[in-house]
């Protein structure tokens, strides 16, 4: 009926009296799915997409879709000509249609609007959608993520990925704190050498995209006082479980003048608050996506703080009782199954600090008490999601930062303008960085990190 694939200036129409072949139309008048509740009775135009369409030999259902949600239309057959129903019974699906009709609240489900059809305008039929209801594997759905993101699950899981996003920017918005991002090519490595990715910078220098933004933002805390950076950063670790991305979105707040507690409980504060503001705004797309909310409800704070020895000595314990396979001994980094089993035996996520310097950056305050232990802080979200959150205060003194510099085997050169900072008017302070995605997938109650992020970058997939 139309030229599949191309578009064309003429159009077709299909209205109750008729099948028309027009000049494109496509007027400014629009109304979206989301708000016909307010035009019940009035006679709407929706521009998106056929999401499915079904008959029932007397009746036609046309799902359509346009971004900010879904609506049945109903086409009666012997409401047509034979013509007008016969083209329509031929629309594919994800044709781009222009639908006209009048929105009625369903009589059995309140706040359930559908749409009496009158004119559909055919704006390209669709060639056989490779996606059909039936089931795909990963693979295959991550091979055409850029149509995947069409399904209802998608929209549910980018929309609270968008309210988190927008809940982060709000609350530290609201605290005092100035957004004052960090680039993303830097000469130098923030959160180990190991893994990084190079850059060529113009033939005579090597560039590496960021790790993390926070060795900028112990700069801009000293200028501005409360500060916070939000952006994509890298990691070229060659992970590939199901909570590690190549690139993700991490945003860090950098206090000046604050201690570790200080950032414990602007963590603790921070994650109820993005976490209540999903409860409050995304019902419906928890709904689709059957997590459980009880579960959510419940962060608030305080959150446990658990000192990495006590850790040690539950996840020991957990040995003996036999519900850890291995033996942890102290010194040594939580692996996921590990952090599964400290995180599962609370409600709420766990702050989980002073782990030993050893396994930790360069860059971390030592105890005071304790000069084998990091003044550093991993938060580990419920349920097994593991590490959400990671963050501490900062070496203060010019002196050991010199020498930690050293111990890691790294140039001093390329860190002479972070070491300034501890010439000149050197403070206590301390931050923290949260993986955007690692907190969707949470909030989510997914199994995988992979359907968080509109296009996803792994180990092995760097496309589409
Ligand atoms: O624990 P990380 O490596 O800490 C830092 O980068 C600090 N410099 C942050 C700071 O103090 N300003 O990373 C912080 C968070 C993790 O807790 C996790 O949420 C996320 O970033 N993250 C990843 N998310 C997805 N894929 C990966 N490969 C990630 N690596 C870290
Ligand atoms: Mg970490």
């Amino acid at each position: 009926m139309a030229n599949a694939g191309g578009t064309s200036t003429f159009i077709i129409i299909l209205t109750r009296d008729s099948v028309r072949t027009d000049r494109r139309t496509i007027t400014m008048k629009q109304t979206y799915i989301s708000e016909v509740a307010a035009h019940a009775g009035e006679s709407v135009t929706i521009k998106g997409w056929l999401y499915n369409v079904r008959s029932s030999g007397k009746l036609m259902f046309l799902e359509i879709r346009d971004g900010s949600g879904i609506i049945q239309g109903i086409l009666p057959k012997n409401a047509v000509p034979e013509a007008v129903w016969e083209l329509a019974g031929t629309l594919t699906q994800e044709s781009s249609v222009i639908v006209t009709g009048t929105p009625r609240e369903h009589p059995k489900r309140p706040g359930t609007f559908e749409l009496d059809v009158a004119e559909i305008e055919l704006v390209q039929l669709a060639q056989e959608y490779p996606i059909t209801p039936k089931e795909h594997g990963v693979e295959f759905l991550m091979d055409h993520r850029h149509l995947w993101l069409r399904s209802k699950r998608q929209h549910a899981i980018l929309r609270v990925r968008h309210e988190i996003i927008r809940a982060v920017r709000d609350f530290f918005d609201n605290d005092g704190f100035i957004l004052a991002d960090t680039p993303v090519l830097t000469p130098a490595a923030c959160e180990g050498t190991t893994t990084l990715f190079e850059v060529d910078y113009f033939g005579d220098e090597k560039a590496f995209l960021t790790q993390s933004g926070q060795l900028y933002n112990e700069a801009t805390a000293a200028a501005l006082g409360k500060t916070y950076c939000f952006g994509p950063t890298f990691r070229a670790e060659k992970s590939k479980t199901r909570r590690h991305l190549t690139e993700f979105w991490m945003v860090e707040p950098e206090v000046a003048y604050a201690e570790l507690d200080d950032v414990m409980t602007l963590a603790e504060r921070f994650l109820s608050f993005v976490v209540q503001r999903v409860l409050e705004n995304r019902q419906e797309e928890l709904k689709v996506l059957e997590r459980d909310t009880a579960k959510l409800a419940a962060i608030v704070p305080p959150f446990p703080r658990l000192q990495y020895d006590d850790a040690v000595k539950m996840l020991q314990q957990g040995h003996a009782d036999g519900k850890v396979e291995n033996f942890f001994e102290w010194g040594g980094d939580f692996g996921a199954p590990d952090e599964t089993f400290i995180s599962g035996q609370f409600d709420k996520p766990v702050m989980v600090h002073r782990y030993p310097a050893q396994i930790k950056a360069f860059y971390m305050e030592e105890d005071p008490t304790r000069s084998d232990l990091a003044l550093c802080v991993d938060v580990l979200a419920p349920e097994g999601y593991g590490e959400i959150i990671g963050g501490g205060q900062r070496m203060q003194s010019y002196d050991k930062l010199i020498s930690r510099i050293a111990e890691h085997h790294l140039p001093r050169e390329a860190f002479e303008w972070y070491l300034d900072l501890r010439k000149y008017g050197s403070v206590p302070h301390a931050g923290f960085g949260m993986g955007i995605e690692r907190c969707v997938t949470w909030v989510c109650g997914l199994d995988h990190v992979r359907e968080t992020i509109p296009f996803p970058r792994m180990l092995n997939r760097l496309r589409p």
